[in-house]
């Protein structure tokens, strides 16, 4: 009997390994596979069983649940039946996550079953300026959130002259609501590590570096063992798959700042020093780790690449919508019906995303407000649910996609309190380097504490305080944040005009 347990940080916060122990206590002829997470977080943890007519879930799980799995399985009081049939896997369209939760994460044979390395092989018969050409061709952008076309700064790594060259992925998904790197990293490392093997290729580099944060100790453990398993077996190494030039790669962990996901502070921190914003340009991709030509990509964009290669770059340009190319993983959280991972591709409304898939709010109460794109993205209200979720559809309504996560609130939220909040983040978060943010967010954390006692002379102040930060800043983290403080006090005007009114 073969029986999978997530190993993925959300299930095992809710329980995985106590039924994973469980399972195993009753011993028997059991086959147990950790896997990572099919996305559907309020389902954790979610066990699921092979069966002759495919994987039968089951979930939430508990440790008194686990005998039942050893009786009539469609019986279970938790079955939910065949994983491939629920609705939340039946609508998406998988292609970063087509493995997470189906492969054994360390496995490689069960990866190249499931059709890994595919890209990797397709790649080496290619040449570097064709394969940047593929990527180009795809339409893929950066999925950390800017949104660059990776075909580009691939070109640009590619050209540059250097006896050195540095493929680093930004691991340090430091974002609130954001999870797919992590969930990518724990259930699928080998997609990850071929991705950066192709990046590799394609820029003439030999040595990548995976830089995770700490608070992600699963996720570092599972790419170090992957990165050993893949080297042990000649993907990477001395000569990539034994045909190609070299390529290898370590595990970074950072140390728990926020900034290290801004791409030049993390350089420095993977060179030992301070993690602050170096001023661009030059730009990374001409002088990066070490001064080296450098593609710095998030997990995402990289894990992206092997399902390009291995099915073409018209493949996945087919789907998206306008210069939103190709799938998007979204992640659902906050207070939200049905939250988790869901890939699909780019063009589903805001108000789709949040009722259809998300089943609305957990509370049962209406929505209020939905921040896309992390603690620097804007609030959205009801009235711009019919915004398709592109890169250029969300800019045109003064918001960001940014990472693709999505923070549901009830009509009991406070925006005036979460303007706050962004300003406050901002504040401790700030590395420093310059004024606009170092300063500016102190100030702007005391004009809306005078605005939440009644003084509206502030508000001026305040939309001032927001240009200067958006124009004057060096990074995102100082240039970002008015967007939820604005769209909070443009959006949701009377949340700001009652604490006047209390306070009269
Ligand atoms: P950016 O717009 O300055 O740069 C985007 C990328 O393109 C960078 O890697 C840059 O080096 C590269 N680039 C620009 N011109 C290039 C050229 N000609 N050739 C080669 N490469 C070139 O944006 P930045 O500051 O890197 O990122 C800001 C974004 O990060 C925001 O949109 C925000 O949503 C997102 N973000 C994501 C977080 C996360 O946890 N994933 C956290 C905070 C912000
Ligand atoms: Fe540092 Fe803030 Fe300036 Fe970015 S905007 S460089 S985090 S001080």
């Amino acid at each position: 009997m073969k029986i999978y347990v997530p190993l993925d940080s959300a299930a095992v916060a809710l329980g995985a390994d106590e039924v994973a122990e469980a399972i195993l206590a009753r011993g028997g002829d059991v086959t147990l596979v950790r896997n990572g997470s099919r996305g559907m977080v309020w389902l954790e943890p979610l066990v699921e069983v092979e069966t002759p007519a495919g994987r039968m879930a089951f979930g939430p799980m508990t440790v008194a649940d686990v005998p039942a799995l050893f009786g009539d399985l469609a019986q279970h009081p938790k079955a939910l039946g065949l994983t491939e049939d629920l609705p939340w896997m039946k609508a998406q369209t998988r292609l970063t996550f087509a493995r997470v939760g189906v492969v054994d994460p360390l496995s490689l044979d069960d990866y190249r079953t499931h059709g890994g390395l595919a890209g990797l092989e397709r790649a080496l018969g290619m040449t570097a300026p064709d394969m940047v050409a593929e990527v180009t061709a795809s339409g893929l952008r950066g999925r950390g959130g800017a949104g660059f076309p990776t075909g580009i700064k691939w070109k640009t790594v590619s050209e540059a002259k250097a006896d050195r060259k540095y493929i680093v992925c930004n691991a340090d998904e430091g974002d609130s609501a954001t999870f797919a790197d992590r969930m990518l990293m724990e259930g699928d490392p080998f997609t990850l590590i071929e991705g950066m093997a192709i990046a590799g290729l394609a820029c003439g580099a030999t040595k990548g570096f995976v830089y995770i944060r700490s608070e992600y100790p699963v996720a570092i453990a599972v790419m170090q063992k992957a990165v050993e398993v893949a080297r042990a077996a000649g993907v990477l190494g001395a000569s990539v798959l034994g045909r190609g030039p070299a390529f290898d790669m370590e595990v970074r962990v950072g140390a728990g700042a926020y900034v290290c996901g801004e791409e030049t502070s993390l350089l420095n921190s993977l060179e030992g020093k301070r993690g602050i914003v170096r001023a661009k340009p030059p730009l990374p991709a001409l002088e990066g780790f070490l001064g080296k030509p450098t593609v710095v990509n998030n997990v995402i964009s990289l894990a992206s690449i092997p399902v390009i290669f291995a099915k073409g770059a018209a493949f996945y340009q087919g789907f998206g919508l306008g210069r939103s190319r190709g799938t998007i993983p979204l992640q659902i959280a906050g207070n939200v019906k049905h939250g988790g991972l869901y890939e699909i591709a780019f063009g589903l409304t805001l108000g789709e995303i949040v009722n259809q898939i998300g089943g609305g709010t957990a509370s049962g109460r209406p929505v209020k407000a939905v921040q896309v794109g992390g603690p620097l993205g804007a609030y959205f209200p009801v009235g711009l649910f019919d915004t398709p979720f592109g890169y250029e559809e969300f800019a045109g309504k003064d918001g960001l996609i940014g990472h693709a996560g999505l923070t549901v609130f009830d009509d009991t939220a406070d925006m005036l309190g979460m303007a706050r909040f962004a300003m406050e983040f901002c504040a401790i978060e700030s590395c420093g380097k310059c004024t606009p943010c170092r300063i500016g967010a102190v100030r702007g954390v005391e004009t809306l504490d005078r605005i939440g006692r009644g003084d509206s002379g502030a508000l001026p102040l305040l939309t001032d305080l927001c240009n200067t930060m958006k124009a004057g800043s060096l990074c995102a983290l100082g240039g970002f944040t008015p967007y939820p403080v604005m769209s909070a006090l443009t959006h949701f005007p009377d949340d700001f005009a009652r604490a006047k009114e209390a306070a009269e």
